[in-house]
């Protein structure tokens, strides 16, 4: 079982400047919530309890007014500062004391998924043993992300980052699942021509080894990057009309914690003396008085 989970949640925003000049982009709202819910709330879903957020250097303060370490959500969560953003692989190298040789879970600060059967295929991918698994999601336009083609028994036999001719339309979402090997295999990789460790480079060692195999979030889920203004605002909306539409909300993290038994009333309780008065306080309240 993956009983680990990074969140990777430092980065320039340089796409949502000036937005991002003075505030890190996974502290904006998506919606009614900050974007690093979103995530949190999916590690959460697949039952991970143990957390490390990788924040930029000089952010860690902004993060702990919101997140202060989980207590109050029934899991634990530690913080670890990122010196500049060396790659998405550089997690793994900073998470080391973190993972203890044990096996984790990887998800990127502004990636959004949500869909019917999610949370059994996210506890699915934490039964992985050994390799490495990623949740691949059909694209109309593959060529703007990391794309993979399989085989018939789900194994991944070629990767290309944005590709400019066509192979597959299966792009590589922003979730991945390793065994306890990806902190040597990420120590090993080289920055990029843009100077960064690449996580291609790093799923491609466990392609070699054919030990990389494909999930699928399927049709009736969605994927949703964050990272340019217009899909910021375009998740917002999502997140908007569903909850508006269906009265429960995406990503409240103490309903997920409610729900997975790690917290009580007493903790909701606590949780909406901490929120003060506002909508996501009346929505706990409703939890825990129907
Ligand atoms: P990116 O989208 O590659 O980068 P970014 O969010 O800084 O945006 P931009 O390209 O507009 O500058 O990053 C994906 C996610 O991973 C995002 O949530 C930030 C995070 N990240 C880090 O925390 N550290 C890193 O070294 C990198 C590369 C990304």
């Amino acid at each position: 079982m993956i009983k680990k989970g990074i969140i990777l949640s430092g980065g320039m925003g340089t796409r949502m400047s000036p937005l991002t000049k003075a505030v890190n982009k996974q502290l904006l709202p998506i919606y009614d919530k900050p974007l690093i819910f979103y995530p949190l709330s999916i590690l959460m879903l697949a039952k991970i309890k143990d957390i490390l957020i990788i924040v930029n250097k000089g952010q860690l303060n902004q993060y702990k007014k919101i997140l202060p370490d989980g207590k109050r959500l029934g899991i634990n969560i530690a913080f670890k500062e990122q010196e500049s953003p060396k790659g998405l692989p550089d997690a793994f190298i900073l998470g080391e004391k973190f993972i203890k040789n044990q096996n984790v879970a990887l998800i990127l600060g502004d990636n959004f998924f949500y869909g019917q059967y999610l949370t059994q295929k996210l506890i699915d991918c934490t039964k992985m043993k050994k390799g490495a698994t990623v949740l691949l999601h059909k694209v109309s336009k593959p060529e703007l992300y990391g794309v993979a083609k399989i085989n018939k028994k789900n194994k991944i036999t070629l990767i290309k980052e944005k590709p400019k001719k066509k192979f597959s339309d299966l792009a590589i979402t922003g979730l991945y699942f390793f065994d306890s090997k990806v902190v040597e295999y990420s120590k090993k990789l080289k920055p990029s021509k843009r100077n960064e460790l690449e996580i291609t480079d790093l799923l491609k060692i466990y392609m070699k080894k054919k030990a990389l195999k494909a999930d699928f979030i399927g049709r009736g889920g969605a994927w949703l990057d964050t990272g340019s203004i217009e899909d910021f605002y375009k998740t917002s909306a999502f997140v908007s009309a569903i909850e508006n539409r269906q009265g429960f909300k995406i990503a409240c993290l103490e309903e997920i914690s409610l729900l997975n038994g790690w917290i009580s009333k007493k903790n909701i309780l606590e949780a909406i003396s901490f929120y003060g008065k506002c909508e996501y306080s009346q929505y706990l309240n409703k939890l825990i008085n129907t």
